[in-house]
């Protein structure tokens, strides 16, 4: 298995809040994670990610299970991007996992550069992150976790702290990830973050209630998550359309 869980549980003291979940994902899947909130999402990715430890049940990456050598291989981004940036730069701020990880100087500046330029933050470099915009902050969080070249990205929400402009640029970045092969886990409530996954997981208070291709999700009404423009449009034209057949053939 490439990546996955089996049988995982997870209690915050003796709340239980994920309940028997396993799946599996393909190298280079795109895959969404819904759910109303509180249906435990975030815990889920923190611990697909080794940040918190499950009660039952195993992570598994590349055919073992998740331990701290190969968790490196697994970035995490948070909701919002302020919890990860500790750099008085950009560039430090991306720096900061490689080090102590014994990637000489030089190999370390190669790295930090294309890390901002695949987001496209390569002319901020040198600028204090606080002044950064919302979108160039997430933007840069993506940067400070793929520095690392992790083969997995999860993302927690993403955009839900952004503006439609801000939005596109993390999509944008989102594509480009996908492009060099990496493989993302997005949890969103944000309709246009679905809109090119091949798959949805859908979550309820901590079980699996979906797991399958983004079309039948919707189509099924499985949970009231608001239907990207171009799907709420066909559903109302398919409608509109039934109930004339229906008319007519009365
Ligand atoms: N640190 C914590 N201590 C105790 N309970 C927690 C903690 N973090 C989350 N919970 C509870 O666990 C449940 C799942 O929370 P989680 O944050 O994983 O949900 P979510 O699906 O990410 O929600 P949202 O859509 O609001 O982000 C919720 O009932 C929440 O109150
Ligand atoms: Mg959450």
């Amino acid at each position: 298995m490439f990546f996955g869980c089996k049988n995982l549980s997870f209690k915050y003291n003796e709340f239980e809040v994920l309940k028997d979940i396993s799946f599996e994902v393909n190298k280079g899947e795109f895959i969404g994670l819904v759910g109303n909130n509180g249906s435990g999402k975030s815990t889920l990715l923190k611990v697909l990610c080794g940040i918190l430890f499950a009660d039952k049940g195993e992570v598994i990456f590349q055919d073992k299970l998740l331990d701290e050598k190969s968790k490196i291989k697994i970035g995490y981004i948070f909701q919002n991007p302020e919890n990860q940036i500790i750099g008085v730069t950009v560039e430090e701020d991306v720096a900061f996992g490689l080090e102590n990880t014994g990637v000489p100087r030089e190999e370390m500046i190669k790295k930090i550069k294309w890390a901002l330029s695949t987001v496209g933050l390569e002319t901020l470099e040198k600028a204090d992150p606080n002044t950064l915009s919302g979108g160039q902050k997430q933007r840069l969080a993506i940067a400070s976790i793929l520095v690392m070249e992790p083969d997995i990205i999860l993302m927690d929400e993403p955009t839900s702290m952004l503006d439609p402009k801000g939005r596109s640029e993390v999509h944008k970045v989102i594509g480009t990830l996908l492009s060099l092969g990496k493989t993302i886990i997005i949890a969103s409530h944000h309709a246009s973050d679905l809109i090119h996954v091949q798959r949805i997981i859908a979550l309820d208070e901590g079980r699996i209630i979906y797991d399958g291709d983004r079309k039948t999700f919707y189509e099924k009404n499985i949970l009231p998550i608001e239907l990207p423009f171009k799907e709420k449009i066909m559903k109302e034209m398919n409608l509109a359309f039934e109930n004339l057949v229906n008319e007519l053939c009365q």
